[in-house]
């Protein structure tokens, strides 16, 4: 049985995930039952670096999510609208989505969880924080005994990769963010990046889950990396610290989102604290609950290949459901609790 789906999006990440599809040979078989039916893409004209059959891309996006073939649509067109619109759209239809898109799922959790929830079907979001580390199952389900009382993260890759730059090479800040941009690390509009805002949906979306409830964004304190200067890193460093842009979520155990701190900025870490020596574009996650102790997630925090890792075992853990229940799902309990934790407030 072939599943079909849709992909929304063929910029960085929309690349990696069909260099992914397309090329199974060598990994989990359930790759060679799944065909990218449709692409949905905003302009025609951008050069392609991957080969897909003809007629399969189109401008009209609302098309991939109509067709009524497609049981699943991959969204990766990042920002609000229309990715929110089309999330929506694929589910009233019953069909399964995938995102990487984190603004959309920090403000619009609530909303789509319920949609999702009420149609009976999952959407997964692995991909939206911390690329190819796997931090949102393991958040709700292996880490699931525990009482959370903090999550601190390094979760933007462009601006860590900036600030190591900064720090190992003193290298100027905009040169660093240009290459970032090349790299493919990046947003479409970097200020995003820089000034936190990217950092602060990924801290809502884990403190939600952490947390046992909706966070709001708007309730995250933002603060970016623009006013770090190359003084400010020597001097941190000869009094024995680095300076990492963090996302923090902090209470005492288990208590809902108004008693908690939701902070981004750039902070002084101690040498010797676990997420001073993440580089580069790595992003790291230490989360603290009760009785688990520490445990700290690492890798790589963006750009393609990590990123589409993550979309593409998002799509595969619903094909699995999928063939295993002859293509009608009734929410797995284990796969859909990421799913209550956006529809309580
Ligand atoms: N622009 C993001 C980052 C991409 O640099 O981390 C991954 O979400």
């Amino acid at each position: 049985m072939t599943v079909k789906i849709g992909l929304l999006g063929l910029g960085t990440v929309g690349t990696g995930t069909a260099q992914i599809l397309l090329d199974p040979t060598g990994r989990n078989p359930l790759l060679q039952d799944i065909n990218i039916s449709k692409v949905g893409v905003r302009s025609l004209d951008k050069p392609r670096q991957v080969q897909l059959a003809p007629g399969v891309i189109t401008t009209d996006l609302e098309t991939v999510v109509n067709d009524p073939e497609i049981a699943i649509v991959v969204e990766l067109l990042g920002g609000i609208e229309p990715a929110r619109s089309l999330i929506l759209q694929a589910i009233a239809q019953k069909k399964h989505v995938v995102t990487a898109n984190k603004a959309v799922i920090a403000r619009h959790g609530d909303e789509i969880y319920s949609a999702a929830n009420e149609a009976g079907v999952y959407v997964l979001l692995e991909a939206a924080v911390g690329g190819g580390i796997p931090i949102i199952k393991p958040l709700k389900q292996s880490l699931g005994a525990n009482r959370i009382s903090s999550i601190i993260g390094i979760v933007n890759g462009t601006t860590n990769y900036i600030l190591t730059k900064m720090t190992s090479a003193g290298a100027d800040f905009a040169e660093v963010l240009t290459e970032a941009q090349q790299l493919g690390y990046a947003e479409a509009d970097p200020t995003a990046d820089v000034d936190g805002l990217d950092a602060a949906d990924k801290i809502a979306i884990l403190a939600s889950l952490g947390f046992g409830g909706r966070v709001k964004r708007e309730d995250v304190y933002c603060e970016g990396i623009r006013q770090v200067s190359a003084a400010d890193i020597t001097y941190a460093d000869q009094l024995g610290f680095v300076i990492k842009l963090l996302a923090i979520a902090k209470g005492a155990e288990g208590e809902i989102s108004e008693q908690l701190q939701l902070r981004v900025h750039p902070t002084l870490v101690p040498k010797d604290h676990p997420l001073a020596n993440i580089n580069g574009v790595s992003n790291a996650v230490l989360v603290e609950g009760s009785p688990l102790g520490q445990v700290m997630f690492f890798g790589p925090g963006a750009g393609a290949g990590p990123t589409a890792s993550a979309v593409v075992s998002d799509i595969m853990n619903i094909v699995a459901i999928l063939k295993s229940s002859g293509l009608t799902t009734t929410l797995d309990p284990l796969l859909s609790c990421v799913h209550q934790h956006f529809c309580q407030i």
